[in-house]
């Protein structure tokens, strides 16, 4: 019996059956592309969320227990409690399931939560939850979902259960992704190249200590003026929209239009960094990254000071690109390092940050 199932057995009191890993992501450029049916290139994290479930024959009623939380919540619906707590997570899955396999068996589950993903820091560890507790539900209804269609009902959880309107680059990768390749996406398509990353360079997270939530964070207005923008261009996908296209129309407000900017720019600048990680021309392709954040800051407005102290000296420091990382607004940067110059970058950033604020890739 291995750890997990052990875990399991002396809260529950009983047997689990199934069980599903999903890893969190970091995106190396592309952000706010991907509801705008662009381009996003992230790639898979070591930190995953495993999720564990066993029939409950002692009651009707379905029981959750977050490891991390340290708490066990029984419930007999599926209905969003108002405070959007983790278990609305559980009860999401729980309910596009059963919302598109009408005929499924109503008996009640136990099911248990393990996690090492920091979370509130823009590496997804909201779709990461979704995508396990999916696949182990898939898995024990035998339901034969592939991996694409977890990934839009993971989707649907977050956006129309939840209620943040997010696109679908976290789940695609969380459930499709592999480790040490990059994962470039078309979110208009969903069709996906999977692409080596060196050998000689790493990525690695710094955390800005600002503590995010996509459901609090301004996240929301942001996708509602790309909407915008996307109604004054009259485009059904910003995605789509090339420079000099938007550049013709007159935009009367000029945030729409910086914010507008920002995608259109970072679309250009993701296809670009996919054909450099080809190449395997790091060089540029940090320089991508850097260009990202400056974009991410000054047109979007989506990163603050001290994340953008962070940005440049990491840059200071070695990196050769490095980018505020996720949905804005606080959480993880990205810094791209050649692996020779490593330890220089690191004990020069150790004078800004303790170890514990490190996370490699
Ligand atoms: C969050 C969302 C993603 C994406 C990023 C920003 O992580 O879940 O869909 O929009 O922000 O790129």
């Amino acid at each position: 019996m291995n750890i997990h199932n052990k875990i399991f057995n002396n809260i529950f009191n009983c047997e689990s059956s199934h069980s599903a890993v999903a890893h969190s992501r970091v995106n190396l450029i592309g952000e706010h592309t991907d509801y705008t049916g662009g381009y996003v290139l992230p790639c898979l994290l070591p930190y995953k969320t495993t999720i564990i479930i066993g029939k409950n024959t002692s009651n009707k009623t379905y029981n959750a227990y977050s490891d991390f939380f340290k708490e066990k919540i029984s419930f007999t619906n599926f209905i969003k409690s108002s405070s959007n707590e983790w278990l609305d997570y559980i009860k999401g899955c729980l309910f596009v399931i059963h919302d598109e396999n009408r005929e499924l068996d109503n008996t009640c589950l136990n099911i248990l939560i393990i996690s090492d993903i920091p979370m509130g820091r823009g590496i997804s560890s909201s779709s990461a939850l979704c995508v396990a507790t999916l696949k182990s539900l898939n898995e024990y209804y035998n339901i034969g979902y592939d991996e694409k269609h977890i990934a839009i009902l993971a989707q649907k959880v977050e956006r129309d259960y939840i209620g943040v309107s997010g696109g679908i680059m976290d789940q695609m990768v969380s459930s499709i992704g592999i480790h040490g390749k990059a994962f470039f996406l078309d979110c208009l398509t969903l069709k996906y190249e999977l692409i080596n990353l060196p050998n000689n360079y790493c990525f690695e997270l710094l955390d800005s200590e600002i503590q995010r939530d996509n459901r609090n964070s301004a996240y929301n207005k942001r996708h509602d003026e790309l909407k915008k923008a996307e109604e004054i261009l009259k485009v059904e996908n910003l995605g789509s929209v090339k420079i000099d296209q938007l550049n013709k129309n007159k935009f009367n407000d000029l945030l729409i239009y910086k914010r507008a900017l920002h995608v259109v720019t970072e679309n250009q600048r993701t296809k670009d960094a996919k054909n450099f990680l080809l190449k395997q021309d790091m060089k540029q392709f940090g320089h991508l990254m850097n260009l990202s954040h400056i974009s991410y800051s000054q047109d979007f407005e989506a990163s603050t000071k001290d994340v953008d102290l962070l940005v440049k000296r990491s840059i200071e420091s070695g990196a050769l690109g490095c980018r505020l990382t996720g949905g804005g607004f606080g959480g993880f940067t990205v810094s791209l390092i050649e692996k020779k110059h490593y330890d220089k970058w690191y004990n020069q950033m150790l004078k800004f940050c303790s170890k514990d604020k490190f996370f490699n890739v």
